[in-house]
């Protein structure tokens, strides 16, 4: 069973020394290749390879910032319920860590993936304003499997593994790859399909979460993706009424 809370003292010496190996080898990665939004939350949430995240002290870190908080959860939770914590200001994390064997893959998410991907950015108010906005929105169509599916498109080509452009040059804002060494340097090679932000096209696009991503979208500001939700919102609008107006065409 994995854990619902995090019991500081229930670490092992794996859980530090993978913790360890896994932030020194990705941090000087990302000093290259992450945006500098993520890399100025890495200090903010006071992040480090020599100490597992304390879940109190990032809570006691991200209220004032933001107002946000983590709920610990023991693995991926479903994605009604995942939104519905989003448009309440909360993050969703497990508290384990994955072990050695484990290091360069695994299947579900640990939290070096919830904890190091993912938070610092949530002291960001314009990243946080996006993520909030999104969950509030997949509340709009909670009931509704295929909008909820697009939704979850929406958030995976931008949270998940969303390049965003920076003096010029390509950086990384998204938590799938900011885990992982192999996407950190896969994304910004030879070997994929960077393009611009397309909403149309993103709601509309399958993804694998069992690869190593093949396309990426490049967004231009965290405030290009907050007000891209209205056109999301009227995205699925429209799609809802077609489904109406035209019988038989779900
Ligand atoms: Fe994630």
């Amino acid at each position: 069973m994995r854990p619902t809370e995090q019991i500081y003292s229930d670490y092992t010496t794996e859980d530090f020394h993978v913790w360890k190996t896994l932030y020194d080898r990705q941090m000087p990665l990302l000093k290259q290749y992450a945006c500098q939004a993520h890399l100025k939350a890495v200090d903010t949430v006071e992040f480090n390879g020599e100490r597992i995240p304390n879940f109190e002290n990032i809570k006691s870190i991200l209220a004032p910032l933001t107002g946000w908080s983590i709920h610990v959860v023991p693995c991926i939770s479903p994605a009604r319920e995942f939104f519905g914590f989003l448009s309440r200001k909360q993050f969703t994390a497990t508290c384990w860590v994955r072990t050695m064997a484990q290091l360069d893959y695994i299947e579900e998410p640990d939290m070096f993936h919830d904890v190091f991907a993912h938070i610092p950015l949530i002291s960001d108010p314009s990243y946080c304003r996006f993520l909030e906005g999104l969950g509030a929105l997949a509340l709009e169509h909670a009931d509704d499997e295929e909008a909820l599916e697009m939704i979850g498109r929406f958030y995976w080509f931008t949270i998940e593994f969303g390049l965003i452009r920076e003096n010029g040059g390509l950086k990384i804002y998204g938590a799938g790859i900011m885990s992982s060494s192999g996407e950190t340097k896969h994304c910004m090679g030879p070997d994929c399909i960077r393009k611009d932000y397309d909403i149309r096209e993103i709601i509309n696009t399958p993804y694998r979460n069992d690869i190593i991503q093949d396309t990426y979208y490049i967004v231009e500001s965290f405030d290009q993706l907050y007000h891209s939700l209205d056109d999301v919102r009227a995205l699925m609008a429209a799609r809802s009424e077609k489904s109406i107006s035209i019988p038989g065409n779900k």
